[in-house]
This record gives C-alpha cells, structure tokens and sequence, in this order.
C-alpha cells in the first residue's frame, strides 16, 4: 500500500523507522516540512494549514492513509484533517499510558515541543491515564533546530538541554517520555543527564502497530519489495548525500 508520512523534519523518521520493522514491504512516502520547522513554534493554525498541505501532497502521489509522524502536528491538527479527509489519518501520542502502567512509583517526565506541552490533546490524555499524580511535563524548545542542523551531541546542544530542564531534578524521574519525535535522536544526550537506568520512550512502536493494525484489517499487507520516497516540503529528495544521511540518522536509533 501506499502510505505518507509527515513531520516538520527528521523526527518522523524514527516512526518510518518503526513501520519498516513491521510493514517492511510497503511503498513509503516521507514529506519533511523542512521550509516550515520548527512547528512547535508555530500558531495552531499555522500547523493546520501546513499539516493540510502534506496530507494533500500525500495524496496527490497516491497514498491511501497518512501517517502523522510528528506529536505536534498530531496534537494541533489530527481532528482538523480527519474532518477534511476520508482517507485514514494515524497520528502519534506520547506514551503517557505505557509509562504510567509500568513505572516502579517513580514520577515521569514527558518532554515536547511548546506546541504538544500546551495543547488540550496532551492535558486530556494525562488526565484521563495519570490517576496518581505522576506526571509531569515541560516543553524543550530548543532541541529540534539542533537535530535539524545534525547536532546530536555538542557543547551548545548540552547546554540548551540543561536551560530547559533547569529547575528539573532529573533523579525524581523513573521514566522520560519523549512527546516529540525529534527527541529520540538525543537519546544519548538526555541518558548523561537523567540517573542510570531511567526509561526513555516514545510512542514511535505504537504508531507503526496501529498502522499495520489498519493494514490488516484492510487485507492490505503487502509483500515484495519496499519502495521509499522522500520530499522536503513537496521536492523530491534526489541528492544521494541527502538520503544517505536518512539512511543513517534511522540507524542510529537502532544503536541508541
Ligand atoms: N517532530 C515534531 C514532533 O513530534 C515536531 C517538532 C517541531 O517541528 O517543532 O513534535
């Protein structure tokens, strides 16, 4: 089958990551909205509309569902495109629920976007999930422009880390839950800050196995051989650099 896939950059990748491991045989097409990252900066309409315009694109090269590869565009748009289109829209949740079922009473920190961390989505969910009073949540605004510009490890990226969890005392935390899918590519970087042993996840896994539930209801499963195409805001990717380096930012979550 055909399936889109949209982030506002690299984060979705660690979602297309995920579908590879369960529908490896599918035709991919992956739409980074590079003209317009960050989109946890933006107004809600503003990721509406460019939400739209990558589920229109999507649609134009032939894909009959859409994955929302990105927690923020999921949180200000997922209802908005589900009005607007017929075909099935997936989105992904941080995984509140996940980390509240198994965590030893320690408290959970769910990290995102500013967008994700104020949007009525996320205070529904820990609402409905957190009977305990476990979780907390703070909004790292800096992270994705450094994942953007490829800078998984620096001086300034620890920096920027350390500035938005501040006043965080990271030995209070069991489990961080990453609410947005650029965060998984600093998985290294958030380890040396929070205590050994503390779980980092992310709601990548689940978003994939909701997708090849949807396959499977369909009969549409396919099998032979995969098919990937990338565009960054509706141009196709070409530049052999370019979609090496997709390649290897995607294996480098396999290592982390
Ligand atoms: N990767 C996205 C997310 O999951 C969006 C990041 C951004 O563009 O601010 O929230």
């Amino acid at each position: 089958m055909k399936i889109g896939m949209f982030d506002s950059g690299i984060g979705g990748l660690t979602v297309l990551h995920e579908a590879l491991k369960l529908l490896p045989d599918e035709a991919y097409f992956y739409y980074a909205d590079t003209d317009n990252v960050p989109y946890g900066e933006k107004s809600t309409e503003q990721i509406r509309e460019y939400s739209e315009k990558a589920v229109r694109f999507l649609m134009d090269k032939g894909c009959e569902a859409v994955v929302i590869a990105c927690n923020t565009a999921t949180a200000a748009a997922a209802s908005y495109l589900r009005e607007r289109f017929e075909i099935p829209i997936i989105g992904i949740e941080p995984a509140v629920k996940p980390a509240v079922e198994h965590n030893a009473g320690k408290r959970i920190l769910v990290i995102a976007t500013s967008v994700t961390a104020r949007e009525k989505k996320l205070e529904d969910l820990i609402s409905r999930v957190d009977d305990k009073g476990l979780v907390d949540v703070r909004a790292m605004p800096g992270l994705v422009d450094h994942a953007e510009r490829g800078d998984f490890d620096s001086a300034e990226l620890m920096e920027c880390i350390k500035k938005d969890l501040v006043d965080i005392s990271p030995g209070d935390y069991g489990i961080v839950v990453f609410g947005c899918t650029h965060f998984n590519h600093f998985k290294k970087a958030l380890k040396s800050i929070f205590a050994p042993g503390t779980e980092m996840i992310d709601g990548s896994a689940g978003t994939a196995r909701n997708l090849k539930k949807l396959l499977l209801s369909r009969g549409a499963v396919s099998e032979g051989k995969r098919s990937l195409c990338f565009y960054r805001s509706g141009r196709e990717v070409t530049d052999e650099k370019t979609l090496k380096y997709y390649e290897q930012v995607m294996k480098h979550l396999e290592v982390e």
